[in-house]
């Protein structure tokens, strides 16, 4: 492959983590409970019941792990504080240990040359906010801003590249809907109220963080996955239109001012949630509408969608044969073109000033050599191919300043626990000793040369 890629002179090269998933020390320093704690400590909702009880140990290794983003060349990272450690009830009285750490990250990762992206929220409520009710219920969204703005207040002086929410699609889908993640509620009404008092919670952040870090850029990362059809017989048409508009639409459309999709709302109602937006007050969406400074985007992989009506036509499913090389171990189907397609789409459709890659990334489990080395070819040739599409996409006019590896290290993977290994670095759980994988040298040398 002669062709060579390269990227703009001054593109940010980071990678990226989230507090529950390193951390640990969960109980450690004055830290609240959180309500990954408690899922986690609940039995038969973790596979093989593992829990972020102690994770990577980031919280007690943050030094040693700032030298390793050294080593790789890191310009930036993205890491996510929690709520509970700054707040332990939610709201009220500060935990000076809790933002002390943050404080010194912060100033370690600058002394270090690597920018601070700080995301606020990945998935992390303090317990004690769930037990009055969780993201349904808008005090929980009052709650956010005060705990943005104590953030700002702190840090703002220093980090100047703030994402308030990660995945509220998956927060509030998964979280409350589905129920595989904290807080486990199964039920669509409320997983619409969560939806709408995460996009508010959002919308009073922006302008208290911009108060408190002058000249910062403000964003918000979205999970926006590659949905095709299976065929295209009616129905599949209409199960990617419904599954596109409830994942991304449902939160894209009002964050640019379009208001929630109406095809979208009439699904819900038709599934049984007649209130459907019935919480919206006066203002909300221009409050959620607030022009932000960048779209953050994390994708990975293609959905091959399919109806599940009865009266559907035959599949022709297009999926690539289930190998190593097309399915990562998360089994999920590996498709870079869709990364070109969803930076386009996002672009073209909604006109953020600024896109990042803010996570892309594959899980395989490649353990050490007898050599202690880490062959994780896969993941080399999934960057490979997922940079080239990002490139592609600022060909065509796409303004994406920086990219995003998920992970920095090996992390808890949520429901799957420590058996889903996306690291650049290898995390040996028993010792917590820390190895680079042959992907975070290669990323190294793509770092240095500012493409491959
Ligand atoms: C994303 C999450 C991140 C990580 C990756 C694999 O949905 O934001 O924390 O778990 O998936």
């Amino acid at each position: 492959m002669a062709h060579k890629i390269f990227f703009p002179q001054d593109f940010i090269w980071g990678a990226a983590t989230a507090a529950y998933q390193i951390e640990g020390a969960w109980n450690q320093d004055g830290k609240g409970e959180s309500i990954w704690d408690r899922f986690a400590h609940t039995p038969n909702k973790i596979l093989n019941a593992d829990t972020g009880d102690t994770a990577a140990d980031h919280y007690r290794l943050w030094k040693k792990d700032i030298g390793l983003m050294k080593k790789l060349g890191l310009k930036a990272y993205r890491f996510s504080s929690a709520w509970a450690r700054i707040l332990p009830a939610g709201r009220g009285k500060v935990n000076p240990k809790g933002l002390a750490f943050y404080d010194q990250l912060v100033d370690g990762l600058l002394a270090a040359n690597i920018l601070p992206f700080l995301t606020l929220y990945h998935w992390d409520l303090p317990q004690a906010l769930q037990a009055e009710g969780g993201w349904e219920v808008r005090s929980t969204a009052e709650a956010f801003a005060e705990y943005a703005e104590i953030m700002a207040q702190k840090l703002g002086d220093r980090v100047k590249h703030w994402i308030t929410h990660n995945e509220p699609a998956v927060v509030t889908w998964s979280g409350h809907e589905s129920g595989e993640h904290a807080p486990g509620i199964k039920d669509l009404s409320a997983a619409l109220y969560v939806s709408h008092h995460l996009l508010l919670s959002h919308g009073w952040a922006v302008p208290l963080i911009r108060r408190h870090s002058p000249n910062a850029e403000v964003g918000i990362s979205l999970n926006v996955g590659w949905r095709v059809p299976a065929s295209n017989s009616t129905c599949d048409l209409d199960a990617v239109r419904m599954a596109d508009g409830k994942w991304t639409r449902w939160f894209t459309d009002p964050l640019y001012g379009r208001g929630y999709p109406a095809d979208i709302s009439a699904d819900f109602e038709k599934q049984g949630a007649p209130a459907a937006l019935s919480f919206i007050q006066n203002g909300d969406l221009q409050t959620i509408s607030t022009p932000l400074d960048f779209l953050g985007v994390n994708y990975y992989n293609r959905e091959v969608i399919r109806s599940h009506a009865e009266d559907n036509e035959p599949q022709t499913l297009f999926a690539q044969p289930k190998t190593p090389q097309n399915w990562t171990e998360m089994d999920w189907e590996i498709y870079p073109q869709g990364l070109t397609g969803v930076l386009a789409r996002l672009y073209f459709d909604y006109k953020p000033p600024k896109l990042y890659v803010t996570e892309n990334g594959a899980s395989y489990s490649t353990p050490p050599n007898e050599n202690g080395r880490i062959q994780d070819d896969l993941r080399i040739a999934y960057y490979r191919g997922h940079l080239a599409a990002v490139q592609r996409a600022t060909q065509a006019g796409v303004p994406l300043a920086g990219y995003f590896a998920w992970s920095l290290m090996d992390n808890f993977e949520w429901a799957y626990g420590y058996g889903q290994r996306f690291g650049l670095i290898w995390v040996n759980y028993a010792t917590q000793a820390r190895r680079l994988k042959d992907s975070a040298k290669w990323y190294k040398n793509v770092i240095r040369r500012n493409g491959f």
